[in-house]
């Protein structure tokens, strides 16, 4: 991702800012677009992981669908040009300014998360004189074995509807004139590393199926959601994800009739690895028994660390040197480790001690006005940024 030109046209940049790798976004675009057409999958980018401009652009381009979480990203994905009939909707809270503004987009589908919900679009649909196509969120009760701050599909999660609902859901579903149902949705949760959880996945939308097509119900979507993780601990080595194994795995498990389309919500597997954070660092002190590198970027523009203990690999990069490496990476630019390193917390500069990004991180001796890379910054960074403390909006460069 860095070399020493690109670590030099940094020198000029106010800091701190999101340094998008577009060149390897469109690697991994191409691969995963590869692996799932192979299967004829389709996958809806979930925008809720970045939603920066130029990165919308290219995935719009590269024949990706939107999943959006909110009327906000409904016309994000319209303004970035998403075809209207691969942009879906999904929320446990959607307004009825959201749901009336997107059925007078005529999205694709929504993503129903409750009996209650399916009623009110119903209404609002009916008001407008036109058919709502849904699909119908159910909860597995798969365990992603995840941080439990991003594990959705437990019975004991907001998300979705419970399997214990179903034949509410079938009722109002055939009584509601102005709905209708092409399918059942499902998301487990996120950064999931363990395959073993979407074969888990493929057994309950199997059941599932079923069971709507006992009742009379064909099932022409099975939405599995999003949820594959990346690799935090190798940004180098593992920049794209093994997208063939993952969409195997559902091309193996998924039971899938002729006339069934099978939906992906990929977000972070697409973006996380093709940005970083990039700070400068503005004080070093050394304590008794620790060292600390202050740096101009905190929580307020990647909270990951501070709200979920996520791991973000830490480089200096003004001590950026070219290695030649014996691994499958051989050429890469790697950093210079030895001999003088040290062990800092690297934390920001926010008035909260959560705002830390890492303890103990071994870094080359570090000085005032180095550049500070947080790796792996694609996904769910710069969306999640906020002004506490006033902070300045953020800032972004790019290389194709
Ligand atoms: N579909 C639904 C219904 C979702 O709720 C999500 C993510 C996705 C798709 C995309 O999941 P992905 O492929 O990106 O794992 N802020 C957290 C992640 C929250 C994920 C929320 N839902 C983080 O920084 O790890």
């Amino acid at each position: 991702m860095f070399n020493e030109e690109i670590v030099a046209s940094f020198k000029s940049k106010e800091t701190p800012f999101y340094y998008y790798d577009l060149g390897l976004l469109k690697k991994t675009l191409t691969a995963c677009k590869i692996a799932s057409d192979a299967f004829n999958f389709h996958v809806h980018y979930a925008l809720k992981a970045n939603f920066n401009e130029r990165v919308l652009s290219l995935i719009q381009s590269n024949g990706f669908g939107a999943d959006c979480v909110s009327g906000g990203e409904v016309k994000r994905a319209v303004e970035s040009g998403f075809d209207k009939k691969q942009i879906v909707f999904a929320g446990v809270g959607k307004s009825d300014t959201e749901i009336n503004d997107a059925l007078d987009q005529n999205i694709f589908a929504f993503n129903v998360e409750s009996v209650q919900e399916l009623e009110v679009i119903n209404e609002l649909a009916e008001v407008k004189g036109k058919m709502a196509s849904v699909a119908v969120r159910i909860n597995p009760n798969v365990d992603a074995h995840t941080h439990h701050y991003i594990t959705t599909g437990l019975d004991e999660n907001k998300f979705g509807i419970n399997s214990w609902d179903l034949p509410m859901v079938s009722e109002t579903l055939k009584r509601c004139k102005n709905l209708e149902f092409l399918g059942i949705h499902f998301h487990v949760g996120s950064q999931i590393t363990d395959m073993n959880v979407f074969k888990s996945l493929c057994v309950k939308v199997n059941e599932m199926q079923h069971w709507f097509e006992e009742r009379g119900m064909p099932v022409k979507i099975l939405n599995v959601g999003g949820g594959l993780g990346v690799d935090y601990h190798h940004p180098d080595e593992e920049a794209i994800v093994d997208f063939e194994s993952y969409f195997q795995i559902f091309a193996d498990f998924l039971i899938v009739k002729p006339y069934q389309e099978v939906h992906f919500e990929l977000g972070r597997a697409l973006v996380a690895q093709c940005s970083s954070l990039i700070s400068k660092v503005l004080y070093v002190k050394h304590g008794i028994k620790k060292n600390f590198v202050i740096l101009d970027a905190g929580m307020t523009e990647l909270m990951r660390p501070a709200l979920y203990q996520a791991y973000h690999q830490i480089d200096n990069i003004s001590k950026l040197k070219v290695e030649s490496l014996k691994s499958k990476n051989e050429g890469i630019e790697t950093f210079n480790s030895s001999p003088s390193t040290l062990n800092y917390d690297v934390v920001g500069p926010i008035c909260e001690s959560s705002d830390c990004f890492g303890k103990e991180v071994q870094l080359p001796e570090t000085k005032r006005g180095d550049l500070i890379a947080l790796r792996t910054a694609g996904a769910y960074g710069e969306v999640m940024a906020s002004a506490y403390n006033l902070r300045p909006a953020i800032r972004h460069a790019y290389s194709e």
